[in-house]
């Protein structure tokens, strides 16, 4: 086991396995910004499977036991499920897991599923075509990705949950449409505080909707209890419904930081290593690794990382949004 500065251990590793995304939500990727001729990561820059199962299986043998794949979108990463099977097979995993906007999940569940993985996330932030096409920037509609969950489902990817970012003024209206469609099934709504992530989604924090105010809304029509944490350190907060089955989490990263407990580390499409969501330059282990590094040298450029690290940025907020502090986009790290 390895301890950062505040003697927390390193327990989940978030891979993304591409900055490229069909999708251009305005808080992660603009569209002003990222237009058809953006350059994402070239190809020779971006990490193999071989390589990212290699660093995997080294952050599962410093104490890792889940993995996240994230992106970018990571199912336009070709052949994604032959990623999947070579985690799963990596001994002292727990959880193989993956976040998603959806939209090529329907062709892609079940594959996945024989690959070994565990259950899945998508993103979902309304329930309304018109609003969701806003929001993922393309005028796209919800039907295919509900298909996609649906697909999912069937394939008993669960537990499943439905990642909303709630903003306001935008989608503040989708967050009972949301609680009421998955009420009573086995999908788990997480409602997501707005958050600074990047340099270039124009944060505020007026646009902040509070995870309180988000309990008491669906509180107010379908009342809810809290559950106990499922285990240490877990992101969100639950709440199950008081009548029927069914519960919600909201993660409130603005006004509850969870920074005291993040084990989490994450590792960029171009092979970086960042110690939180909020980091502007990781470690790299692409190169030393392309020049040949060993094991063991690449276990202690991790573990020196791990063992140096003092982040808290949710903690810190209130005194470091200036705009000169340069952050990592979330597109590059996953979520
Ligand atoms: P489970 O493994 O299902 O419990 O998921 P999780 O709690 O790890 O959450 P998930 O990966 O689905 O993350 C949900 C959202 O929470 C992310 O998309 C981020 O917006 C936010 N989030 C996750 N991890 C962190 C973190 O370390 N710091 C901050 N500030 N936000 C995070
Ligand atoms: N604030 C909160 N959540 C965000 N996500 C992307 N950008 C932000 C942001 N600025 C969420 C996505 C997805 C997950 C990967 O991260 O909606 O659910
Ligand atoms: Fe794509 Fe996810 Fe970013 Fe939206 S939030 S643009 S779906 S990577
Ligand atoms: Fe972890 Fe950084 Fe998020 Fe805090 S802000 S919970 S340290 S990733």
């Amino acid at each position: 086991m390895v301890l950062d500065q505040f003697k927390r251990p390193l327990k989940d590793l978030r891979i993304s396995v591409t900055d490229k995304c069909n999708f251009r939500c305005p808080y992660c990727m603009p569209i002003e910004v990222y237009g058809d001729d953006y350059e994402f990561s070239p190809k020779a820059h971006v990490l193999t499977f071989e390589e990212i199962t290699r660093l995997a299986g080294l952050f599962v043998r410093l104490g890792a036991d889940k993995i996240r794949l994230t992106g970018g979108e990571p199912l336009l990463r070709k052949d994604l499920p032959g990623l999947v099977a070579q985690l799963a097979a990596l001994p002292g995993l727990k959880d193989l897991t993956l976040t998603t906007n959806g939209w090529f999940l329907a062709e892609h569940a079940k594959a996945l599923k024989e690959a070994g993985l565990q259950r899945i996330t998508v993103s979902l932030d309304s329930m309304d075509d018109q609003q969701f096409g806003k929001l993922n920037g393309r005028g796209y509609g919800v039907q295919r990705v509900l298909e996609g969950l649906e697909a999912a489902l069937a394939e008993g990817l669960k537990p499943l949950k439905v990642n909303a970012v709630i903003k306001r003024g935008e989608n503040e209206d989708a967050i009972l449409p949301l609680a009421r469609r998955f009420k009573d099934t086995d999908v788990v709504v997480r409602y997501i505080e707005y958050m600074d992530v990047g340099n270039r989604n124009g944060w505020r924090m007026e646009d902040v909707v509070s995870a309180q105010e988000i309990v008491s809304m669906i509180n107010e029509e379908m009342p809810l209890e809290p559950v106990d944490p499922g285990y240490r350190g877990e992101v969100a907060k639950r709440y199950r419904y008081r009548s029927g089955k069914g519960e919600i989490g909201v993660i409130s990263s603005i006004t509850q930081p969870f920074c005291g407990d993040c084990t989490r580390a994450r590792l960029s499409t171009d092979g970086e290593l960042l110690t939180c969501l909020f980091g502007h330059k990781g470690t790299p282990l692409r190169d030393p690794m392309r020049g040949g590094a060993s094991d063991d040298e690449l276990l202690g450029l991790i573990e020196n990382t791990w063992n140096r690290r003092t982040d808290r940025y949710s903690e810190e907020r209130p005194w470091r949004t200036s705009p000169g502090n340069r952050k990592i986009e979330m597109y590059q790290i996953g979520g």
